[in-house]
This record gives C-alpha cells, sequence and structure tokens, in this order.
C-alpha cells in the first residue's frame, strides 16, 4: 500500500516536505529512513500529530548528528539505545538551512525529531531495559509493544509513502483492537499493560482476548514490583496526560493494576466526576493563561486521594516533594471552609493557597462557566491596593499596622470599589484604631 496521497491530504505541505528531505539526505549516505510508531497509526487514524520518529536502517546517531549540524539543531544522543533527538529552542526561528529546500521548512511547530537506528532488543531479565543490536525494518518493528504501533512509512526518494506493515497492525486498526506481538511482551516490558489500557481507552478500542490474557497472567506473576517507581509513575502521568484520564484509571481498576500500583487512589463515582471536572477547570486556565505555571497531573490525581494518610504514602512511594504533598494538604483543609461571599474573603482565602489547590476546590464547587470563580482566577487575585505603604508612612503609620492598613485598602476597593483617596481614608481608620486598641 502506498500513503503518498494521505500524507499530502492529512500533513501540511511543510511537514511532508521535511520527510522528503530526511528520506532523500539519508539516501545519500546509503540508509533507508522510515517514519516509525504512532506516527503512522494516528495518520492511518486520520488524527496526525507533528511527533515524528524516524528509523534509519544504517547508523541512525551519525545520521542525526549530521542532521542536527546541517539545521542547527540541539542533540542528545543515547548510545546505548542506538537513539538521538534533535532539539530546537524556538521551534518559530529554527529554519534549518537546506541548500535544496528554497522554503524554511521547520519554521511550523516542530521543536523535536526523534531519529533512531532500526534494532532489535533483547531482554536479558524481565522488566529490565533491553539490550539492543542493529537491524533491518521488519525485525525493529516486531520487537514493537502492539501491532497498530508497529508500522513504518518508508520515506526514501524511491520508495515514499509505501506502508510496511509486516504485523498485520492496518488491519487490527480497522477492527479496533490492540494486541501485541508475542507471549513475552508484557513480561519483558511491564510498562506495556499501562501502554495497553491507554491505547484502548484512548482510540475506544478493545484489548484483543489474548492480550488481555497475558496482562491478567503478567499481574498474577507480580511482574509489576520488577518495574523501577520511576517507570511506573511515568506511566500513570502519561494517563494522566490523555485528554480523559478517567477512563484508563477506571480500566486499571477493573484489571486490578491500580490497586497493586497506587492502593492510596481511590475511584468512587464521585471522586471520578470531581477528576473530570478539574480536567475542566485545568484546561480552561491553562487556555486562558498560557503563560501560566501548573502541576497539572498532581492536580489531576487530588481527587482521588482521600486523606492525609493516602497523600503521604503516595508521595513517598513516587517520590514526591514536600510542595506536592502540601498542596494535597492545603486541599483537604480547603473541603471544609465554605466558599465565602465578598470578594475580599476569596481572595484572603485562596490567594496564600497554591493555584491547584483553588483549581481543585473550584471543580468541587462549580462549573467551569461559574463566573465567580472565573473572576477569581482572571482578575479578582491579581487586585493590589491603589495606595502604598509609603502613603501611609507619610501619614505617620509605621511598623506592622501598615499591612494592616493595606489590606483594609483592599477591602475597601474588592468590595466597594473604592477609589484611592477613599481607600487610604479606610487604611489610615484601620491602622489608627488597631493603634489605639494596642496603645
Ligand atoms: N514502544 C514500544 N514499547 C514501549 C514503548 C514504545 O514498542 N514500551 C514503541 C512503539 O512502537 C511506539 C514507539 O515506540 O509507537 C514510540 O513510543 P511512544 O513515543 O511512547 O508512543 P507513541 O506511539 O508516540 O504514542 P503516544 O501517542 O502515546 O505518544
Amino acid at each position: 500500500m502506498n500513503l503518498t496521497e494521505i500524507l499530502h491530504e492529512l500533513l501540511p505541505t511543510e511537514t511532508v516536505s521535511l520527510l522528503c528531505e530526511i528520506g532523500k539526505l539519508a539516501f545519500q549516505r546509503g540508509m533507508t529512513a522510515y517514519a516509525v510508531g504512532g506516527f503512522v497509526r494516528d495518520l492511518l487514524l486520520d488524527t496526525p500529530t507533528l511527533d515524528i520518529d524516524i528509523v534509519v536502517e544504517g547508523n541512525g546517531i551519525t545520521f542525526a548528528e549530521e542532521l542536527a549540524q546541517l539545521w542547527q539543531a540541539d542533540l542528545t544522543i543515547h548510545e546505548r539505545f542506538l537513539t538521538a533527538t534533535l532539539r530546537w529552542q524556538q521551534p518559530s526561528t529554527c529554519s534549518p538551512v537546506s541548500p535544496s529546500i528554497s522554503k524554511p521548512f521547520c519554521t511550523f511547530t516542530l521543536s523535536r525529531l526523534d531519529i533512531a537506528t532500526a534494532r532489535k532488543e533483547r531482554y536479558l531479565q524481565p522488566a529490565a531495559l533491553p539490550e539492543v543490536e542493529p537491524a533491518n525494518i521488519p525485525e525493529d518493528l516486531q520487537r514493537r509493544d502492539f501491532s497498530i504501533n508497529a508500522m513504518a512509512i518508508c520515506i526514501a526518494p524511491d520508495r515514499f509513502g509505501e506502508l510496511v506493515d509486516p504485523t498485520g497492525g492496518f488491519l487490527d486498526l480497522q477492527k479496533g483492537i490492540i494486541r501485541v506481538l508475542h507471549e513475552k511482551s508484557f513480561i519483558d516490558d511491564p510498562t506495556r499493560i499501562f501502554r495497553a489500557v491507554r491505547y484502548e481507552q484512548r482510540f475506544g478500542f478493545k484489548i484483543e482476548r489474548k492480550t488481555l490474557k497475558l496482562i491478567c497472567q503478567a499481574r498474577d506473576k507480580s511482574i509489576l514490583t520488577k518495574l523501577t517507581r520511576d517507570r511506573i509513575k511515568h506511566e500513570l502521568w502519561r494517563i494522566l496526560q490523555e485528554r480523559n484520564p478517567v477512563k484508563p484509571l477506571r480500566r486499571l481498576k477493573q484489571l486490578g493494576i491500580l490497586a497493586l500500583v497506587a492502593p492510596e487512589i481511590r475511584i468512587t463515582p464521585r471522586r471520578l466526576e470531581w477528576m473530570e471536572k478539574t480536567g475542566k477547570w485545568i484546561k480552561w486556565f491553562t487556555e486562558s493563561l498560557p503563560n501560566e505555571k501548573l502541576d497539572c497531573e498532581w492536580t489531576l490525581l487530588l481527587p482521588l486521594l482521600p486523606s492525609e494518610e493516602a497523600i503521604a504514602s503516595f508521595c513517598q512511594r513516587y517520590q514526591l516533594g514536600e510542595r506536592e504533598r502540601k498542596i494535597g494538604i492545603a486541599l483537604l483543609k480547603g473541603m471544609k471552609r465554605r466558599t465565602p461571599k465578598r470578594p475580599s474573603s476569596w481572595v484572603k482565602w485562596l490567594n496564600p493557597l497554591p493555584i491547584e489547590v483553588a483549581l481543585a476546590l473550584a471543580a468541587n464547587r462549580a462549573l467551569v462557566t461559574d463566573e465567580n470563580w472565573q473572576r477569581y482566577f482572571l482578575k479578582l487575585r491579581w487586585v493590589r491596593p491603589d495606595i502604598s505603604g509609603d502613603d501611609l508612612k507619610a501619614h505617620g503609620i509605621s511598623g506592622r499596622t501598615i499591612d494592616l492598613g493595606l489590606q483594609a485598602a483592599l477591602e475597601a476597593k474588592l468590595d466597594k470599589g473604592e477609589n484611592a483617596f477613599e481607600q487610604l481614608k479606610v487604611a489610615l481608620k484601620r491602622a489608627r484604631q488597631t493603634n489605639s486598641s494596642r496603645g
């Protein structure tokens, strides 16, 4: 099957040019290049991604080094795995200087490109990282996790667009099934259990019967205990990054996997609903305020951690820091408070808390369209009084009463919309009252 037409139809022209160029440069060096994995799968599902994985039959690392130099990219090499990553700091300005292409084709959103040597793997122990050695493309595809991820598109000039599908991935995509390629797949690499669930739920597919049996067998052999905590956390976080993480989490629970890797997590319909709403608030927040940093995965998980003990235990298990633990505890405390009425009370309550807590609280109390919460996130929390400490000092106020005065000024502004003159009056009154009651 040749996919050239589909490539042109679904991808931006620049991406197709980039693939042609890579294929040509590899060809000139006596290598054959392929686009592989998720890129091919998503293209065939009509949902193309810009995440391009390239595999070459030949030396992928020297090829990556040459491309990095040619296109002025930063390069990371993983010699042991025969892989390399090209990165551009600013995707919008990283036009590769290619003599054969007049139009810079990297001025779109490509910010990384993975290049690997076609390789086969040997797992010396269950769940250990594999030993790899160079191979041809069918062998490279055979070592992969699922048939739907084991397809390649040749980008060499003489075979451009040719689909390489040695394991029946195209048919499985049409049938909507997730199927492993050999019996030991989950023993070699138990992270594939999480991946199977993630793809099944993302695409609305079904894990094929025999594959499901192999998952259950691997689970019963306690294979997950052989994975490092870091690798399990990585998989959990990838699930939390899914568009709808509720579904895979529910499925992991149903398969008895969640209880093994995160017994602290409590899955109930109410908590899942809260998590789903938290996801919506996070989406709204990151779209409305794209420059603000947010620990999205942890925020999403919070609704499923029911107590201080659960939070502490999860944090310890996955070596999360003090900040994460504090966010969790602050949320539990916040849940015990009623939502206040006056704007100044909102600010007093929420401003000292990490923004993640406020988002999880919002999700527990209101729809994403709730104007009060939106107003807090977009406006209220940034409001400052129109007078300064110096204004109060100029009227003879000093020491800690300055803060109290400024607090009063802020309340007057937030709750009554008072102007600077009125704010100063209120602030002086509060400061003097405090002084006289102290005196
Ligand atoms: N792969 C594998 N076994 C793993 C991890 C990855 O065989 N445990 C292979 C698969 O062929 C996969 C490719 O490496 O397609 C790239 O992996 P990754 O980037 O994790 O996944 P994507 O396919 O890009 O899918 P996603 O949309 O989830 O990122």
